[in-house]
């Protein structure tokens, strides 16, 4: 999906200041993300460590779930930065949850370096189990 100058500018900015609120004590590697929503809106998220380490949640996945809750169905675009200079794309449960909303994505990861990484959600997660496969 084609994104303006000003959508990925705003998807950028959102991700990296996601990546400050990010409690991430335990790995200390915060990440940020952002997506932007059918509707044209930006939901933002970090990853929420916990001591009890498996129940931490990815970025990924905290910023889809803000999109959920505030109504937003489906996705158009996920971004993803990490203050490291090697990018990093998510995870997988990240690649299952984006796909259960944003089927046709577009997947944006970024850093401090100019590595970048910008896939389909397809590339990331090809044949899918999806809603699709429940019907
Ligand atoms: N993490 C994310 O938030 N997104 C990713 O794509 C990869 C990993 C988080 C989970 C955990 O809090 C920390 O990074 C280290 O794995």
């Amino acid at each position: 999906m084609k994104l303006t100058a000003v959508q990925l500018k705003k998807l950028k900015s959102a991700a990296k200041s996601a990546a400050q609120r990010a409690y991430a004590p335990y790995s200390n590697f915060p990440v940020g993300a952002a997506v932007l929503g059918g509707s044209g809106k930006i939901y933002s998220g970090c990853n929420v460590e916990n001591a009890s380490y498996g129940l931490s949640n990815c970025a990924e996945r905290t910023a889809i779930f803000s999109a959920v809750a505030n109504g937003e169905m489906r996705l158009k675009c996920v971004v993803v930065y990490t203050p490291t200079k090697i990018v990093t794309a998510p995870c997988g449960a990240c690649r299952q949850v984006i796909h259960e909303f944003g089927p046709d994505a577009r997947v944006i990861s970024f850093c401090t370096s100019r590595e970048e990484i910008d896939v389909s959600i397809h590339a990331l997660l090809p044949g899918a189990f999806g809603p699709q496969d429940l019907v």
